[in-house]
């Protein structure tokens, strides 16, 4: 393949006009009026503090959107991931196999179990676990696997879970990004043990920060509503009408619940989820079809039998001119940026001692970049994000 001309008087990054003279930004919640109404009269309403009646309808309304027995409602993911953990009790050094290719909770959940992680490799065209390489990192100490849906894409569950059940293993699948999204028609949160989503504000479905803890296993759903609560069965207290007037602390735990202000928001968020993962999937293909077919420009794959709910949209581009196309769009207004980087290379990792080599991983994170895609973004502006990229790659 030919390299990219970078200097070509009329890029922006060489002081051309840009496309777009206002940046178009990478990531945008969708708040709409009935989003603040809702939180308005959470407000109102005074009861403020956690696990509170909108939680309630929250966690009822996704259980059954999802089709799941539990949803439990958290003031993260990452507390969902932790929490994953600390139920199970499993034996200090314990060893969690864990996609190199992952934000830094999928990790922290064990490791703040005191539970050794193991880092895997992932596929070099999504960023998923690797399933072929899956069984080699298996050992007499392994407990659980953490397979994520990067991108909202989930990995191939079905080998995942053969794999497990065969070495009785616990399955936790970091659904952070996935929300909405199918696997073999079936929405995520159906597929593990456990299941973990976020609604931090750059999600799908956003409760400014957020997440909950999936689950059809009524003994973990249990556990969990006392150690979200402090280890207090503060749940049973508000819910079982016996007249004790106080509530005991049964088992260890934090504070993990969610204030029922950002449980009003929840549940006027997933009313809208469907409609705005469409207006995702829209953007989505109209950039495949604007961009297919460019010259050394590719794309997350997506797998058979996989729905996504388009939480990302991953370009994959030359290697070795990742970060000159990076600053090019940029530079023509339209924002852009890598996310994540393995986990073997950042320091806390590194100080575990996990100095493998990870060649799908570092093949994956060579080639990404991400386009803008949400629910609001004009059709105006699409164009112009389209147009920067065929600007840019005309450089090849
Ligand atoms: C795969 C994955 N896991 C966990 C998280 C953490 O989510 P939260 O911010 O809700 O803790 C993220 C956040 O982006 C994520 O991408």
């Amino acid at each position: 393949m030919s390299t990219i001309t970078t200097d070509r008087p009329n890029l922006a990054i060489n002081g051309g006009k840009p496309v777009q003279e206002e940046s178009i930004l990478i990531l945008k919640p969708m708040i709409t009026e009935e989003d603040i109404q809702a939180v308005s009269n959470a407000l109102r309403s005074t009861f403020v503090s956690g696990d509170g009646p909108a939680c309630r309808e929250f966690e009822k309304n996704l259980a059954a959107y999802l089709g799941v027995k539990h949803a439990l409602f958290l003031n993260s993911c990452t507390t969902a991931l932790d929490l994953a953990f600390m139920v199970k009790d499993f034996p200090h050094g314990s060893e969690v196999i864990v996609p190199n290719f992952t934000y830094t909770s999928t990790a922290l959940g064990p490791v703040l179990n005191n539970l050794k992680i193991v880092l895997a490799d992932v596929y070099p065209d999504n960023g998923n676990l690797d399933v072929q390489k899956l069984e080699s990192y298996i050992t007499e100490k392994t407990v659980a696997i953490c397979p994520v849906d990067y991108a909202g894409n989930p990995p191939e569950m079905d080998e995942i879970n053969a794999i497990a059940n065969k070495h009785g293993l616990y399955v936790v699948q970091d659904t952070a990004q996935s929300i909405g999204s199918k696997y073999k028609g079936q929405y995520t949160g159906n597929q593990a043990d456990v299941s973990t989503f976020s609604f931090h504000g750059t999600k799908n479905l956003t409760t400014g920060e957020g997440g909950a803890l999936v689950t059809n296993d009524d003994e973990i759903a249990n556990r969990i509503k006392i150690m979200r609560e402090k280890g207090t069965d503060k749940y049973s207290f508000l819910t079982d009408n016996q007249t004790r007037g106080y509530y005991e602390y049964v088992d260890k735990g934090n504070s993990f619940v969610q204030s029922n202000i950002n449980g009003a928001l929840g549940i006027t968020q997933l009313a809208r989820l469907d409609e705005m993962n469409n207006k995702r999937r829209e953007i989505a293909e109209y950039y495949l079809s604007e961009l297919s077919g460019i010259k050394g420009l590719d794309f997350i794959k997506i797998k058979e039998g996989v729905e996504s709910n388009w939480h990302l949209f991953g370009m994959l581009v030359p290697p070795d001119q990742k970060y000159w196309i990076l600053d090019a769009l940029r530079a023509e207004g339209i924002h852009c940026n890598v996310h994540y980087t393995p986990l073997h290379r950042n320091k806390y990792y590194q100080d575990l001692g996990t100095d493998k080599d990870f060649p799908g991983s570092m093949a994956f994170f060579n080639r990404l970049l991400r386009l803008p895609i949400y629910p609001t973004l004009t059709i105006s502006e699409r164009e112009k994000v389209v147009e920067a990229v065929q600007k840019v790659f005309a450089q090849i």
